[in-house]
């Protein structure tokens, strides 16, 4: 499926960030059946696209998702079992297994309403970022659902099991600045400068090493269910797979530019790479 033929969600590029949003406006962006299976291909798409190196996941005009489309998704659904396991499959693939360990660096931008099934996108993302005036909520228990599919458990993974049971148990919506407190987003920025401020952490990410973003990020996502033994073995392998990987040498890079050019300050800044902000084409 080319982007051209995308009808539920809608792709822009600009210099190395890929802004993916999911475009149903009129619904508030509920995923659909048809929605799921557009992200699904373009995500894969994106992973070894060159011109993408961050990939924002977001919504059109204003909203970041109202959840799982409530008539296409659920009603329409309930008796056709090989569509609601198609469906299911695609909209679990690309809202968790692909997002969650994607090559690439995510970023959730959360403006307008974010409910429900779209927690999965927000929490599977490596940051995200909110406006201040964005809406929350867990609605699930008010439709007597739970939050299904990965929604609970990758919630607990994330914030506070406090925070979760209170949103998850009462269902009621909370802003943006809340999210950040809870642990929920990193931060909360003023909507006028939500798309700025997350171009700007897209830029710092570019300004990384890919390789080496890409192993930190595996690797702090996989320590959490290793016991310390585990853990000592994965990151000394996982540090040595880094050497081999890093086309930018950074490690020696840095060294030199600290110790001997005394130009460099990694607890400030990350030294230059070459070709930063140009799509990782080392894998
Ligand atoms: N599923 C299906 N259609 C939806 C959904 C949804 N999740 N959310 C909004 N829509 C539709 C509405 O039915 C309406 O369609 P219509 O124009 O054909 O009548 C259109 O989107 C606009 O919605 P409104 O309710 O008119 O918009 P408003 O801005 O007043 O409210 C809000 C937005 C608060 C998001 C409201 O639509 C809502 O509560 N939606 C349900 C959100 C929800 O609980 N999602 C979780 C679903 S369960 C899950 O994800 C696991």
């Amino acid at each position: 499926m080319s982007s051209e033929n995308l009808r539920s969600v809608k792709v822009e590029k600009e210099n190395g960030i890929t802004w993916v949003m999911l475009n149903r406006p009129e619904k508030r962006n509920a995923m659909s059946p048809q929605l799921h299976l557009e992200m699904d291909t373009t995500l894969a798409e994106l992973e070894t696209d060159p011109e993408t190196s961050v990939v924002v996941v977001t919504g059109a005009e204003g909203n970041f998702s109202a959840g799982q489309d409530l008539k296409t998704f659920f009603r329409e659904l309930e008796n056709d079992p090989a569509g609601r396991k198609r469906a299911a499959e695609a909209a679990n693939r690309w809202r968790w297994e692909r997002l969650y360990m994607y090559d690439k660096p995510t970023i959730a931008m959360v403006h307008g309403y974010c409910v429900g099934g779209a927690f999965m996108q927000l929490l599977a993302t490596d940051f995200a970022i909110a406006a201040e005036d964005a809406t929350f909520c867990l609605s699930e228990v008010n439709w007597g659902i739970l939050p299904g599919a990965l929604v609970s458990k990758a919630l607990v993974d994330t914030i506070l099991p406090r925070h979760a049971l209170y949103y998850a148990c009462l269902g009621v919506p909370f802003d943006g600045k809340e999210a950040a407190r809870i642990g929920l987003v990193n931060y909360a920025v003023p909507k006028a400068r939500l798309r700025e401020e997350t171009a700007a952490l897209a830029q710092k990410l570019m300004a990384k090493s890919p390789a080496v973003l890409r192993a930190t990020k595996q690797a702090i996502r996989s320590v959490r269910t290793m016991d310390f033994g585990q853990a000592y073995d994965y990151l000394a392998a996982k540090g040595q797979a880094i050497k081999v990987a890093d086309k930018e040498d950074s490690y020696h890079t840095g060294i030199r530019q600290f110790l001997d050019e005394k130009s460099y300050k990694p607890t400030y800044e990350p030294f230059r790479l070459k070709g930063a902000g140009k799509a990782d084409k080392t894998k």
